[in-house]
């Protein structure tokens, strides 16, 4: 293998950079030609690839986002967009693929392998649900964004003598509210993982105040049953089984803009390059992940199979602290 190209998918993750600064640095080191996809793969199907050469990740490191851009591709979820893309990698002579991303862009890069291209993923995704990795590059910036909007919110609770629900981001996984919380020292977490309902919330709240606190956190994950649009719309017509008045804070997509932190940035420098080895050894169809402090490839049609859970471990500890 001579040529190969790197490209960033689905929601931006801080480290995303390093990553693609290690994967280009690699490849030139191992004297191979490095190419960037802009866009993920909708640049792919439309021919955004360009050479990258070891100045061109120069200073990217602490920035956060994707300096190639990314995307949510529908065109190349279907077999026809796979094909023009696999097309033009060949059309430049490129015989390997570095995806960088999360969940679905993992699918797309176990989809090009099918097709027989040879292609190492690299997990990405501030949420931390994808299997194959312990961690993923992007979580611990933004629970660290978290964290700082949790301290700051908790001063003016107390002040107030108010309860918060903050949401934090997290499709169908509670991994960034269940840390957040665990970390911030909040009163609950409301996670996808765990069914509860609002009256069981509001029984919580009230315990809370009547243990004298002088305010109440609540980190609820935007994919919980009840995210905190439908909880604020409850307690607003139950405001009296609350004991505290509420206020509610959305963090959104401020979790995903930061710069990345130490741990982001060595995590993604260190599955940049392994990623990169592992084309060199001629793998394809895996995933590089960091498993025991290790750094480490699954198979891609294993981690698009399995779902990664919360530990249960974890659930009850932030219970016992609350
Ligand atoms: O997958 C990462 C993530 O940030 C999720 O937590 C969130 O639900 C989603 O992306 C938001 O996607 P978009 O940037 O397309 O709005």
């Amino acid at each position: 293998m001579k040529r190969i190209a790197v490209l960033t998918s689905g929601g931006d993750a801080p480290g995303m950079n390093a990553a693609i600064r290690a994967v280009v640095r690699t490849g030139i080191s191992r004297g191979w030609e490095v190419y960037g996809v802009k866009l993920g793969y909708e640049g792919l199907i439309s021919g955004k690839i360009f050479p990258m050469g070891a100045r061109d990740v120069g200073g990217i490191i602490q920035r956060g986002g994707t300096v190639l851009g990314s995307a949510r591709s529908l065109e190349f979820k279907t077999e026809e967009g796979q094909i023009k893309a696999i097309r033009n990698l060949n059309e430049l002579g490129i015989d390997g693929l570095v995806v960088i991303g999360g969940n679905g862009s993992q699918t797309g890069s176990y989809a090009l392998h099918q097709h027989g291209f040879p292609v190492v993923g690299i997990a990405s995704t501030i949420d931390n649900d994808l299997y194959g990795s312990e961690i993923t590059i992007g979580v611990d910036t933004a629970l660290n964004i978290s964290l700082e909007a949790i301290d700051r919110l908790k001063i003016t609770a107390s002040s107030h003598q108010r309860a918060f629900l903050i949401e934090v981001m997290g499709r169908g996984c509670g991994y960034l509210a269940l840390m957040s919380a665990l970390a911030g020292g909040a009163e609950m977490a409301v996670i996808p993982e765990v069914k509860i309902t609002p009256d069981q919330i509001a029984e919580r709240l009230r315990i809370s105040y009547q243990k004298g606190k002088a305010h109440a956190i609540i980190v609820v994950a935007e994919g919980a049953e009840y995210n905190a649009e439908k909880l604020a719309a409850y307690f607003s017509e139950h405001r009296q089984r609350l004991g505290f008045d509420l206020r509610t804070t959305t963090l959104g997509h401020v979790q995903r803009g930061g710069s990345p932190s130490a741990f982001d940035r060595i995590l993604a420098s260190r599955l940049g390059a392994g990623a990169t080895e592992a084309l060199v050894r001629g793998e394809s169809g895996v995933l590089t992940g960091l498993i025991k402090s290790e750094i480490v490839t699954t198979p891609l049609e294993v981690v698009v199979q399995n779902k990664k859970t919360v530990d249960p471990k974890l659930i009850e500890l932030a219970e016992i602290l609350d």
